[in-house]
């Protein structure tokens, strides 16, 4: 397996992520044990320039999210439905952006360096199976990404065994 680490000199965010995409995908022709293939996804998307200070995977388990392949600093290991920004994307089924991690009442800190985040959930047949969480040392870092990470997501759901 080759993947070439992307630039986005030169490029816009969106080619960016076009390129990302395609490599993603080709991931999953390779693997299919999901620890092995999400370990991967995040080590990708952490080779480009793109804000994430923090990035990972956190996994349903029961009433709480556990965490899972990430990069970054250590992390609180077990989030509770409806807790912090994870919780929160899990419990609304829907992608969070917070433009200033302060001002989002119960947010979990990674790191004092966090500025803003974004928590995307996996989907399986319609239920969260995972939240991808990703942390900038920068204000409002995510609000032109939650396109291309839902797309990232619903590739991951759809591989989800
Ligand atoms: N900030 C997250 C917790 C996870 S760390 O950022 C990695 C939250 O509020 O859910």
């Amino acid at each position: 397996m080759q993947l070439e680490s992307i630039s986005v000199e030169g490029r816009s965010r969106e080619e960016v992520y076009e390129a990302l995409l395609a490599q993603i995908e080709y991931l999953f022709e390779q693997e299919t044990d999901r620890t092995a293939v999400l370990a991967n996804i995040v080590a990708i998307l952490k080779t480009t320039p793109l804000p994430f200070f923090w990035l990972g995977f956190y996994s349903v388990q029961e009433d709480q999210l556990v965490l899972g392949p990430f990069q970054g600093v250590p992390a609180v290991f077990r989030i509770d439905f409806g807790k912090g920004v994870c919780g929160t994307a899990w419990k609304e089924s829907k992608t969070l952006i917070v433009p200033d991690v302060e001002k989002f009442p119960g947010h979990i800190p990674c790191s004092c360096y966090s500025r803003s985040e974004i928590a995307v959930p996996v989907r399986r047949d319609g239920a969260v199976v995972a939240i991808l969480n990703a942390d900038s040392e920068f204000f409002d870092s995510y609000k032109s990404d939650a396109k291309y990470l839902e797309i990232i997501t619903d590739m991951i759901g759809n591989h989800w065994i």
